[in-house]
């Protein structure tokens, strides 16, 4: 039976529970915010460049005009290496499946002298398109890159179970979902909303699979990006439900988005204290033990260094 802590919120600790499963891999990358930038717009790139933030999106999506496709594909693919981005991990989002772009996309950015460290394949619908993506990686680079599957498609929602499966099976390396709710309304024809109750379902599935599977839950863009109160709390929302981070549009949304998917100082003390206790309590050959009046054994424990392993990573 799991056991909460007195000094913690229970909803702050299952949200730390929730988001604890997407330390499960190995090596983990924080994604705290995901910024967008148009693949055309060589200013807004060098700007996105020089931002403190989790990971860049240098698009040839829909940010990209149809007209200016090409020139997005060449400007990203040069600025890849011609630009520092700092600590920021660069992520290349190519135009869907069977859009028509999605070859020339990947040709012209796995072609760069310095190519990206993720893909994004937006309008996923089956494990189909997942294997098809992986083994073009396969064939163009030699090996696969990390892929965070964008979910924004009511079929996609169906067949969440198997797209997991498939981007995780052979060399593949499925990191992460994106739940994209404005394409998702749009095409299941409904209304957006700012309580977003519209897409609560859809939103909710998308990270449990992505739990399920270990895999990062990144949330819903605001758009409205000049209101940052509203941001913050949205993003608070999402962290709520078990999102470890949040795609945005703006620099100024970066720091507000950053802030909500960081463990807080209350988080941390918690750990700190916890991690003291356990280790002192295994040399006396007690593994599970009573703190702060609750008990503690092995779980909690992980969910301390998760925490602090999520402290290390992002501060
Ligand atoms: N990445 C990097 N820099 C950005 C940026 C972004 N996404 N959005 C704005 N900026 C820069 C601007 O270029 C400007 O820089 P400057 O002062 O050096 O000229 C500064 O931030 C302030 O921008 P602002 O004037 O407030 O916004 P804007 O009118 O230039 O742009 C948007 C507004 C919405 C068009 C812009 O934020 C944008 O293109 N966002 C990404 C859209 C996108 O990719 N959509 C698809 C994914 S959902
Ligand atoms: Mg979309």
């Amino acid at each position: 039976m799991f056991s909460f802590p007195r000094n913690i919120h229970r909803t702050c600790l299952h949200s730390l529970l929730r988001r604890s499963l997407a330390f499960q891999a190995d090596i983990y990358r924080p994604r705290r915010a995901i910024l967008y930038v148009p693949g055309n717009d060589e200013r807004k790139i060098r700007k996105a460049a020089a931002t403190d933030v989790d990971s860049v999106v240098l698009d040839c999506e829909d940010g990209v005009a149809m007209n200016r496709k090409n020139e997005a594909r060449s400007t990203i693919s040069r600025s890849l290496s011609a630009y520092d981005f700092g600590r920021s991990e660069r992520i290349v989002r190519i135009n869907a499946y069977d859009s028509g772009s999605a070859v020339a996309d990947l040709q012209a950015v796995l072609a760069s002298a310095s190519p990206p460290d993720a893909v994004i394949l937006p309008k996923v619908e089956d494990a189909e398109q997942v294997n098809w993506i992986n083994s073009q990686m396969l064939s163009l680079l030699g090996h696969t890159l990390p892929l965070i599957c964008l979910i924004e498609m009511p079929l996609a929602l169906l067949n969440l179970r198997t797209i997991c499966e498939a981007g995780k099976t052979g060399n593949g390396q499925l990191s992460g979902l994106i739940f994209g709710a404005d394409d998702f309304a749009a095409f299941l024809g409904a209304v957006r909303s700012p309580s977003a109750t519209e897409v609560l379902v859809a939103r909710q599935t998308v990270v449990m699979h992505a739990k399920a599977y270990g895999l990062q839950a990144i949330d819903i863009v605001d758009i409205n990006y000049k209101n940052l109160e509203s941001l913050k709390h949205a993003a608070e929302e999402g962290r709520k439900i078990g999102y470890t981070g949040k795609q945005v549009i703006h620099p100024d949304q970066v720091p507000i988005v950053q802030q909500a998917f960081s463990p807080s100082e209350e988080e941390v003390e918690w750990a700190k204290k916890l991690i003291t206790a356990f280790e002192e309590h295994q040399k006396s050959g007690k593994g599970a033990f009573a703190f702060e009046g609750q008990m503690v054994d092995m779980p909690l424990m992980r969910l301390a260094q998760n925490i602090m392993q999520l402290m290390r990573v992002t501060q």
